[in-house]
């Protein structure tokens, strides 16, 4: 029986990946989003009543696993160098001079490739599956974010050929419209937005939740291929070899017979990069023959046979009007510069971020100045400079303001931080921010309450703080300027409707520094309601595997806070969810609830996501390491140091097997794995 169901699974996992190929890789779909998602489900079936044969390569991993409380290092098994820069074309013509008289008498071709603006990721294919992947780190060793990665899309889980062994690198990256659509979501909800995709890129794939990582959808090309056994001679040989793996890469690459041919092909792709849909800051340049690659070696650093030439950035000119202040939803004020509109990269620019007040100071920005603008991979401009000659006579120092713009109370500045703060909880602009952020999607997702609504009740003094809300009426709202009694009624019922929003939202919306969506999640499950949340200690915050010392202060800090208790109140009385439901509790007690485990070494049924998600599905919590928290280590083959530890403090030690059987005993079966 469980034969003929590993099959099923397996047939339907197999076309899975075929349709997802087409899709994510060449762009030549089969069958539509609904069917795909119909076969999905119908695995999601078949795993949900059988855990036990769902396999590493399963699509369904694709959406997102279990949380991960910290990413394992892992050693490169090659290196990960990195490109020397250059930016003019003398450089790149010094490069060539060096390559040929490295290689004295020997004809040598380039090949040109498209510099993806991401993040460096290593892929590990053992038997032609997908068993690792490992971030660039500091070339040595990197983060093992395997879990994230098979998020990824465009990354195979297995090879469309049998038995390979290999190491792949490429460019984890974000399409510039899923960049867009990010950062439209993170302004409508108040988070901070990411200057470039490249920080998106780098942010989403470092996420704990490998569910979080999935809605970012990134996007991968490979460009470099290890294999020890491998036959190809040449760089664009490999390119074609990922390519028949049925890995992604990028199409647009140049053969080139000499330097000038590289210079033509840098020209087309500074041209047309603004077309691309995605960023590129510049091409890299490779000596095409491996042999020559190998001969030609490397300094500590970067290959000599490869160098990456750089686009310059964008740059514009423009007035310096004004200097205003913008108060954020925890009271840091960020300086704004205002600028008169101007043309850059595309789009008009009339603002950019000064971050700070030293970052004014450092460049000794004046009201009048005639500043230099600069768009580089960065989609925000950033101010790069002063034209001093052009600084009008009548330009004097910026003073830093010393009161909010808001509330006019006193700004601080904590030594330790570069930030300046307006420290009042009753300001005006902070509750403002507040407010957009409790109505954000991602947390109690009120309709009808966007900025002009939040402004006249702020304004008005008829909302102190997000629990007022609840106490608005229809004749009240109905009163604001521009809403309609209908729009009034539509916020109302909106207001209804978030009551229904699950506690970790609305531990969200409240706004805590430092407690995001993710984190929110964490606390809600772990202390599973208001009460005993508002009632825990730093250390019993700190033992929760996502939370650290400065949430932890946060936290705290908010529920000791009189001034909040009130506000707590009357969130209470309006009915919303301040607990998780009973069925999100886990399991029935059994072996494993509320213990922390630690997993060591090489399990041979499992891998480490798949032992990790059934202590979990148990009501069991996961760390990196052993310490006196420590219930108990599961430890597989070789197994090291955190063995010794554990043997040290006297922690419970499971074998596999005796593992396997504590699973049974707790209703979950695991046969050996078919693979
Ligand atoms: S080859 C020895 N090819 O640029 C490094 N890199 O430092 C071999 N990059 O970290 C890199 N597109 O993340 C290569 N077509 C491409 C690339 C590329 C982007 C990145 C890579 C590397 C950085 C250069």
């Amino acid at each position: 029986m469980s034969k003929k169901i590993a099959a099923e699974m397996a047939a339907l996992a197999a076309q899975l990946e075929e349709h997802n190929h087409r899709y994510h890789v060449l762009a030549a779909p089969l069958i539509t989003d609904r069917k795909y998602d119909r076969l999905l489900a119908d695995l999601q079936e078949l795993e949900r009543a059988h855990p036990e044969l769902q396999r590493p390569d399963s699509p369904t991993l694709r959406v997102g696993g279990a949380p991960t409380s910290q990413f394992p290092t892992y050693r490169h098994e090659v290196p990960m160098l990195s490109l020397d820069n250059s930016y003019s074309r003398q450089d790149v013509l010094e490069f060539d001079r060096r390559v040929r008289e490295a290689l004295p008498g020997e004809l040598v071709e380039y090949i040109a490739e498209l510099k993806i603006d991401g993040v460096a990721l290593n892929l590990s294919y053992e038997g032609s599956l997908l068993v690792r992947a490992v971030t660039r780190g500091d070339g040595v060793s990197g983060d093992e974010v395997t879990a994230n990665a098979r998020t990824i899309r465009s990354i195979p889980l297995r090879l469309q050929e049998p038995g390979i062994r290999a190491e792949v690198r490429g460019e984890v990256y974000m399409a510039a419209e899923d960049f867009a659509a990010l950062n439209r979501s993170r302004e409508q909800e108040g988070e901070a937005l990411f200057a470039n995709p490249r920080n998106s890129t780098a942010g989403s794939l470092k996420l704990q939740d490998p569910r979080l990582v999935a809605s970012r959808r990134l996007r991968f090309f490979a460009y470099w291929l290890h294999q020890p056994e491998g036959k190809t001679l040449t760089q664009h040989e490999q390119l074609e070899t990922l390519a028949g793996w049925g890995l992604p890469v990028n199409p647009e690459r140049a053969r080139c017979a000499g330097i000038e041919q590289v210079f033509a092909f840098y020209d087309e792709c500074e041209a047309s990069r603004e077309h691309l849909p995605y960023d590129i800051d510049g091409i890299v340049v490779k000596v095409d023959n491996l042999d020559q690659q190998r001969r030609l070696g490397h300094t500590a650093k970067s290959p000599r046979s490869a160098i990456a030439y750089k686009f310059r950035a964008a740059q514009a000119r423009t007035r310096l009007l004004n200097i205003s202040l913008q108060v954020g939803r925890t009271g840091t004020v960020t300086p704004v510069a205002l600028l008169e509109p101007v043309l850059l990269a595309g789009s008009t620019v009339q603002r950019a971020t000064l971050h700070n007040e030293d970052e004014i100071r450092r460049r000794d920005l004046r009201k009048g100045d005639l500043v230099i603008l600069e768009k580089g991979g960065d989609v925000i401009p950033k101010v790069v400079g002063v034209v001093l000659e052009e600084r009008p006579s009548w330009a004097v120092p910026f003073q830093f303001p010393e009161h909010c713009p808001a509330c006019q109370s006193p700004l601080l500045r904590d030594p330790e931080e570069v930030a300046t703060r307006c420290e009042n909880p009753a300001c005006p602009a902070q509750l403002k921010r507040r407010l957009e952020h409790f109505a954000a999607r991602t947390a109690l997702d009120i309709e009808g309450l966007g900025p002009a609504v939040v402004d006249q009740l702020v304004d008005r003094l008829l909302v102190r703080d997000v629990g007022d809300l609840y106490d608005l009426d229809l004749e009240t709202l109905a009163g604001l300027e521009r809403l309609a009694k209908k729009s009034a009624q539509n916020l109302l019922d909106g207001l209804d409707r978030s009551l229904q929003r699950p506690f970790d939202r609305v531990l969200f919306g409240l706004g805590i520094r430092h407690v995001g969506a993710t984190v929110a999640l964490a606390l809600a499950r772990h202390f599973r309601d208001l009460d005993a949340l508002s009632r825990a200690s730093a250390e019993e915050l700190e033992a929760v595997p996502e939370i650290g010392p400065t949430i932890t202060h946060s936290v705290c800090a908010f529920f000791a806070n009189p001034q909040n208790q009130p506000l707590l109140a009357k969130l209470r009385r309006a009915g919303l969810q301040l607990a998780l439901p009973e069925e999100e509790v886990a399991a029935p007690p059994n072996f494993f609830t509320g213990k922390t485990a630690v997993l060591t070494g090489a399990l041979m049924h499992y891998t480490r996501e798949q032992a990790a998600a059934c202590i979990q599905r148990l009501g069991g919590r996961i760390a990196p390491s052993v310490s006196k928290k420590t219930d108990l280590v599961v430890a597989g083959e070789s197994a090291g140091s955190k063995l010794d530890k554990a043997r040290e403090l006297g922690v419970l030690v499971l074998s596999e097997e005796e593992f396997t059987a504590r699973l049974a005993e707790a209703g979950i079966v695991v046969v050996p794995d078919p693979l």
